[in-house]
């Protein structure tokens, strides 16, 4: 029987009854086999990133499984802000917990109205700026490019009045610099990271496994290369990290809280464990009764 610990965090702004929330694109309230109750038991809800207009995806196939997860190239479909006001925001009014409404674009003009139109709904709490896209001025990826990545978050500041989380790529040769400048230009909360671009190919058909050629890896074998680059940037960056990346338990979600991060996103593992996100909000709880801490603020950054 758990003693009763404090699971809560603070990200800045954002409150959180405890630490643990879904990453975006791997989980729908609409589809899911949580009920309100359980949903209403996460840290936060996270939509799926949303766009301006409808964006389309890529050709098929968008998966592919790897032996320590899998490659996704789905190439960032998205619904428009219209379809997103209709359809998704009603859904989430019925929730207690905060909403971080994830955003896409293709410029920073793109963004930046977008971030302006959501800053009308109270219901949202914070804006996930998914950093992982093309920017169409140069085809340089946002997530990629310091100097765009900059400019993107000190404009965004400027449009809305949110908690913004920038969700940086891990595709980087520093991602403290990154971390940095996101701190730098106004970020509120960094998020570490994004898929790790890989590509796979079937030797006997001779094509490449994803319609895109290229996808993003997520799962549990990227997972030590992100408590890495948590723990690099911890020691670099003050405000709040939250970490995502291969997370599949409490063991694995424990590790990047010692290694600097204040809360955790799950991915790809709802999709074999639709549960996993409450059985890791117990297992913290667990943990930190049985090392006696009182609170899950006190594991953070331990490990230096
Ligand atoms: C099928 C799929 C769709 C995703 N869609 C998005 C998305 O819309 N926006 C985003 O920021 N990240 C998206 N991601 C990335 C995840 O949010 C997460 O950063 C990544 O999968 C690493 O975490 P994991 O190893 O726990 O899955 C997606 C990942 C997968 C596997």
């Amino acid at each position: 029987m758990n003693n009763k610990v404090d699971l809560s965090i603070n990200l800045g702004n954002l409150q959180l009854k405890n630490p643990v929330m879904p990453a975006s694109g791997t989980f729908d309230i609409r589809d899911t086999i949580l009920n309100k109750e359980q949903l209403n038991s996460l840290g936060a809800i996270i939509t799926k990133s949303i766009a301006s207009h409808k964006r389309l995806g890529n050709p098929g196939p968008r998966i592919w499984e790897t032996e320590a997860g899998m490659m996704n190239a789905v190439g960032i479909p998205a619904e428009g802000f219209e379809y997103f006001k209709e359809n998704i925001l009603p859904l989430l009014e019925d929730f207690c917990v905060p909403i971080i409404v994830s955003m896409v674009g293709d410029s920073i003009t793109d963004f930046c109205q977008l971030a302006k139109k959501l800053d009308n709904f109270e219901k949202i709490s914070a804006l996930e700026i998914n950093l992982s896209c093309p920017n169409l001025n140069d085809g340089l990826y946002f997530g990629t490019n310091k100097d765009v990545l900059g400019d993107l978050i000190y404009q965004l500041k400027k449009n809305t009045g949110k908690v913004v989380m920038a969700k940086l790529s891990p595709n980087v040769t520093d991602i403290t610099e990154m971390a940095l400048t996101a701190e730098e230009a106004g970020a509120d909360i960094i998020i570490i990271a994004n898929t790790f671009l890989g590509m796979a190919i079937d030797s006997e058909k001779l094509i490449p496994r994803l319609g895109n050629k290229v996808g993003g890896i997520s799962g549990p074998g990227i997972r030590p290369i992100i408590v890495r680059m948590i723990w690099e940037a911890s020691q670099r960056v003050k405000i709040p990290i939250v970490g995502v990346g291969g997370i599949t338990s409490t063991r694995d979600a424990l590790e990047m809280f010692l290694a600097g991060a204040s809360a955790v996103q799950v991915g790809s593992a709802n999709f074999s464990n639709p549960y996993v996100m409450l059985n890791i909000i117990e297992g913290i709880a667990g943990y930190l009764n049985k090392k006696k801490y009182k609170s899950v603020k006190d594991i953070v950054g331990l490990i230096k």
